[in-house]
């Protein structure tokens, strides 16, 4: 196991984890006689596990199972967990735990950052998205009908326990779609993250859980170090960003439903990409190589079906292109970007015509 502090949080990364998580909340929490558990119905499995840990560590415990999906990121499921945490008594040094992926911690995140101002949380990630990415920094939030987190807080969890042996059991895009957000940490700050991906491409296509407890550390220590250098994210923390400017556009422009997320940030990093060579900032060698190692991984280069254009206007509406620019984080070489980088609705479209067919 191995131990990344992130401000006033430790993300503990190891295999076989999961059945400690309730002695290691004990831990950083001793005061907690009650827990609160949120999964969804599908990581019911891992729930389980979580709760037996917790129950063994001297704590009572209370489990809310919702339904799966994006749907259920929207402020009337935090009043639900509301409802649940009242009738259950849950106070201030009470735990609060998510099990789940990206939508299970970022409400179970909101739900406690909210609920008497604050209390203990820790999050338990099951997918390699959330292991990666959602469940580390301290954003929480839910969506509106107007626009996703539009509701949300900076909520520091207490503790984050990763356990890649839970990836076995994720569907197949799931699993290589978070692989998009892998190959995004290689390209903006870990040059050396591509040659050991791509020479590990065999075990990480047969999900061994050593190989990416390897990925899942280098990944998430990359993340701990640029959020606690900008939590609230004035500047440096835009580069986590990367690939999303144009992903968040095609995700829109598809509904939600014709990618998912990862699959649009690899769709968008080789627009990125693209767009940095037409404006100079990078040689063609960078485009090639990050081509190389998404295909590689599985993941989408091009998108088929959704007009330039269209995806262009669904970017416009994006909160964070509200003043009518688009800047972008852009590669300069694999392990290296730049942020804040204005660049033209004509390069955008140009970009996105080079990654449709
Ligand atoms: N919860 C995701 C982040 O803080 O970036």
């Amino acid at each position: 196991m191995r131990r990344i502090p992130l401000l006033s949080s430790v993300i503990d990364v190891g295999c076989g984890l999961l059945k400690d998580a309730g002695a290691r909340i004990r831990e950083l929490e001793p005061r907690a006689k009650k827990a609160f558990l949120l999964t969804d119905r599908n990581c019911a499995r891992y729930a389980r596990t979580v709760r037996s840990g917790l129950q063994a560590a001297g704590m009572e415990v209370e489990i809310l199972a919702i339904a799966p999906g994006e749907s259920q990121k929207k402020p009337a499921s935090a009043a639900r967990i509301y409802d649940r945490l009242a009738r259950a008594g849950i106070e201030r040094q009470s735990a609060f735990v998510a099990v789940g992926g990206g939508v299970v911690t970022d409400l179970g995140a909101f739900a406690a950052s909210t609920w008497m101002r604050g209390i203990p949380l820790f999050l338990v990630p099951t997918t390699l998205l959330a292991q990666v990415d959602a469940a580390i920094g301290g954003k929480t939030g839910v969506n509106l009908p107007q626009g996703k987190n539009l509701v949300g807080t900076f909520y520091q969890p207490l503790g984050v326990f990763c356990d890649p042996e839970v990836f076995r059991t994720l569907p197949a895009r799931e699993y290589v779609g978070g692989l998009g957000e892998v190959v995004k940490y290689g390209v903006i700050r870990d040059a050396e993250l591509f040659p050991f991906l791509e020479k590990n491409i065999e075990a990480i296509r047969e999900r061994k859980p050593d190989t990416l407890e390897e990925i899942v550390f280098r990944c998430a220590s990359i993340k701990a170090d640029v959020v606690s250098k900008d939590e609230k994210e004035s500047g440096l923390r835009a580069i986590l960003n990367y690939g999303h400017t144009i992903g968040h556009g095609l995700e829109a422009a598809g509904g939600y439903r014709k990618l998912h997320h990862g699959e649009a940030v690899s769709v968008g990093m080789e627009a990125a990409a693209v767009i940095a060579m037409d404006m100079g900032l990078t040689p063609l060698e960078t485009l090639a190589a990050q081509n190389r190692l998404l295909k590689l991984c599985g993941l989408p280069t091009r998108v088929k079906g959704l007009p330039p254009r269209k995806v262009l206007e669904a970017m416009r509406l994006d909160k964070k292109n509200s003043d009518g620019r688009f800047r972008f984080v852009l590669p300069e070489a694999v392990g290296r970007v730049r942020f804040g980088v204005e660049v033209p609705a004509e390069l955008v479209v140009s970009g996105l015509r080079a990654v449709s067919v």
